[in-house]
């Protein structure tokens, strides 16, 4: 049988701790759709103990998903792990994963727990998963900092206790790869029942190593990684799922493993999630980033025209960069336009489908051609999003060279319309300011910015605004040819969403549990 490793993909539990990364459920469940198609063997869905809205969303995931095993995180403890399988008993393949912290920094100041306790609780909630569930993960929290003949005791007794995957976290992202390497071998070698269950590495970016540790830990023996799409995470990240996959596909000269990562899924994967979290790729990121595959220099350009593997060790088309993805047009009918969200892996009522092939003509009178990623656009911004308290009716705005820039705002504020007016120092700032004298609100705007969803001169315009209140944090997103109307759109977009976090208590998105 080929030897593989196991993609565990936390893009969202791990990646949804990203700063200001929260979804909603829609958003959640679209995601997992795709990572299905994308083929990971594992998703973990979240840690339903800590919060309901969390709970729920692993719970919708659980019931829908059929061919990944779904993951739920748990603390050791008896009320974690209840609400972990509460949420993913009716998944077709379920999985507890719990964890507990085993470096003596921890254990001292965290935990205020001594060695002796943390293996004993250990066992007891592995064994207790173990009896609810086939597949129990079990975690050493800040593996990389805990003391390596410990970190086997503990596996070694989790194993005797039922576990089936043991994994071993670079929590803190401090980890080299050699040293990694070393730590991975040593617990193989030096934890006698090892061969009872499959080792798995997670590894955070702190020093930008994330995907070397994880490929050293591969190359040690372990065949687990956990990986998110794109990297996000926690602070600088996680190892990121593109990056260990066209590694091993790409290097198979070096490690003849295999995976079941369909990789031409890799980039219509890594747009969704930009788009969902609002979290933009940076240009030059390996495999997904808008430059991955782009030449620049005369002589590259040349080359590759003559032999693209003068330049490229990979094609765009292999991670789904297909060269012309155009779908449908201002022709096509409803039935076409359906056909096409089938494809894409929407299925939605009639309304919403009323709703947004409206939408779709609209575009499709300002644009010559319509792409996938507009229809993803649309998709995230009519379907996906929270219910709405204020809608953007009409935005006029004047500006130029030596006009103080003005804007007009007619909105819906609850079942009321309203229109006021007011100045900025730019357009943008403009229209922000009327929108938020209007409605009363004190969010302020920590990031803002503008992405061409597709090439060309008539490209949408995505906007992404982060917003800040009380402690809240809401990322809004608004898509339109006129950027500025799609700045506007994403502002009211993320007042709704600051709302609707204020009016269902649960965890604020900068807060963690962890
Ligand atoms: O980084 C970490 O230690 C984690 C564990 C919960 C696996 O995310
Ligand atoms: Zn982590």
């Amino acid at each position: 049988m080929e030897d593989r490793v196991i993609f565990f993909d936390t893009t969202l539990r791990d990646g949804e701790q990203s700063p200001g990364a929260s979804m909603n459920s829609a958003e959640k469940l679209r995601i997992a759709m795709q990572l299905e198609r994308l083929g990971v063997d594992v998703m973990e869905a979240g840690f339903p103990a800590s919060s309901p809205g969390d709970f729920e969303s692993v719970q919708i995931i659980a019931n829908r998903i059929k061919n990944v095993e779904i993951a739920g995180l748990a603390r050791t403890a008896k009320n974690d792990i209840d609400q972990a399988w509460g949420a993913i008993r009716d998944a077709a393949k379920p999985r507890i994963h719990t964890f507990i912290a085993t470096s003596d920094i921890h254990m001292k100041y965290k935990l205020k727990m001594t060695r002796e306790e943390v293996i004993g609780e250990a066992v007891e909630s592995v064994k207790y998963a173990r009896s609810l569930c086939e597949s129990v993960e079990f975690s050493t929290e800040d593996g990389t900092r805990s003391d390596r003949d410990f970190l086997c005791r503990i596996f070694e007794a989790v194993i005797a206790a039922g576990a089936t995957t043991i994994n071993l976290p670079d929590t803190v992202g401090y980890t080299v790869p050699e040293e990694f390497s070393e730590l991975v071998s040593y617990v193989r070698q030096h934890t006698p029942n090892i061969h009872k269950a499959v080792m798995s590495v997670h590894c955070h970016n702190d020093l930008g190593l994330a995907t070397a540790n994880t490929l050293a830990g591969i190359r040690a023996g372990a065949r687990q990684a956990e990986v998110t799409i794109n990297g996000i995470g926690e602070r600088a990240g996680n190892t990121s799922l593109e990056e260990i996959v066209m590694t091993l596909f790409t290097r198979r000269d070096q490690m003849a493993l295999g995976s079941g990562i369909h990789t031409q899924e890799i980039h219509p994967t890594s747009r969704l999630i930009s788009m969902i979290t609002g979290i933009v790729v940076q240009p030059n990121k390996a495999i997904v980033g808008a430059n991955a595959f782009a030449h620049e220099a005369g002589i590259h350009q040349d080359g590759v025209l003559k032999n693209p593997m003068t330049y490229e060790i990979m094609s765009p088309e292999t991670v789904g960069l297909a060269g012309n993805n155009m779908v449908i047009g201002k022709h096509s009918g409803r039935h076409a336009f359906q056909d096409r969200l089938r494809q894409m892996g929407y299925e939605l009522k009639r309304e919403e489908l009323n709703a947004l092939f409206i939408k779709f003509k609209q575009l499709a009178d300002k644009r010559k051609e319509i792409l996938e990623e507009d229809i993803e656009a649309l998709v995230a911004e009519e379907i996906l999003r929270v219910p709405d308290i204020y809608e953007l009716l009409y935005l006029n705005v004047v500006s130029g060279t030596v006009a103080v820039p003005t804007a007009t705002v007619k909105l819906k504020i609850r079942d009321k319309e309203a229109q006021s007016a007011g100045f900025g120092v730019g357009p943008i700032d403009a229209a922000f300011n009327t929108i938020v004298k209007m409605i009363n609100s004190t969010a302020k705007l920590m990031r803002f910015s503008v992405n061409a969803i597709t090439g060309g001169m008539d490209a949408q315009g995505e906007v992404t605004a982060r917003l800040q209140e009380n402690g809240f944090v809401a990322l809004g997103k608004g898509t339109d040819s006129d950027i500025i109307t799609a700045s506007a759109k994403a502002f009211v977009n993320g007042l709704n969403r600051l709302e609707h976090m204020k009016q269902n208590p649960r965890l604020s998105p900068n807060e963690s549990v962890l």
